[in-house]
């Protein structure tokens, strides 16, 4: 972001609106290979120009790392279950698209979470890891807060809890001012204020903006400001 912004000459901006992850379009598009709804390419990268594809990871990782990402990533408690069901398969025939990840994730849990395909998670999980979205969410707050200027606001829509958790965190950190020692001398008013200011509380969809649009059911808004 910073790269891209300096190359048009702009060095500070007044607002930064991240609207992270998956797109519907990308969802909807069976060649994109992101949903276990249709069935299409075992892909799942955002983009398709570079890294590896769901099925390369698939048809070549060792279980124990399968069974890390879809726990880490996915908060599937039938993680193990799931890696060995995969990795048991590709001996019989290598992943190659996501109808057949869904189905062997779907023999592998064993309960099914009220109105939830079984193979949302691991779907979630591979997803994620495919396309490094913790890693670029790491890498992109700290820039973009960087980027404002002051009173300019950052605004991150996420879509589900290990997303949520980072971004309420590096606010959190960012709205804190450093801690002196015990002893010094200094008025509160004389600190450094924090590089930023958290703005009101997390915001979510209404109950008619979901029934409107059921996709923004784990949608959560936070805001902060940069001082
Ligand atoms: C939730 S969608 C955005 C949807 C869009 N705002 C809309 O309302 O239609 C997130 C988009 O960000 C893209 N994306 C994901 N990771 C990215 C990254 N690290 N850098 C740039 N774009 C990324 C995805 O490919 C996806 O198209």
């Amino acid at each position: 972001m910073r790269e891209a912004l300096a190359a048009r000459g702009i060095r500070q901006v007044a607002g930064v609106l991240l609207d992270i992850g998956v797109s519907s379009p990308q969802l909807e598009t069976p060649e994109r290979g992101f949903s276990f709804a249709r069935d299409g390419p075992l892909d799942m990268r955002m983009d398709t120009t570079r890294g590896e594809t769901a099925a390369q990871w698939l048809n070549r990782a060792d279980e124990k790392e399968i069974r890390e990402v879809i726990w880490r990533h996915g908060e599937e408690r039938f993680a193990k279950s799931i890696a060995a069901a995969i990795v048991a398969t590709r001996l019989r025939e290598p992943f190659r698209t996501t109808r057949q990840l869904a189905e062997v994730v779907g023999r592998a849990v064993r309960t099914r979470e009220p109105g939830q395909h079984p193979a949302t998670r691991t779907f979630q999980a591979v997803r994620i890891f495919i396309n490094q979205e913790l890693e670029e969410l790491e890498v992109t707050l700290p820039q973009a807060a960087a980027l404002l200027e002051p009173g300019g606001r950052l605004a991150v829509v996420s879509f589900h809890s290990l997303e949520d958790r980072m971004v309420k965190n590096f606010i959190r950190e960012r709205s804190t001012a450093d801690k002196l020692p015990r002893g010094v001398p200094v008025r509160a008013a004389e600190l450094p204020l924090p590089e930023l200011r958290a703005v009101g509380k997390v915001i979510k969809p209404s109950e008619e903006e979901v029934r409107r649009n059921p996709r923004s059911r784990s949608a959560k808004l936070r805001v902060a400001e940069k001082n």
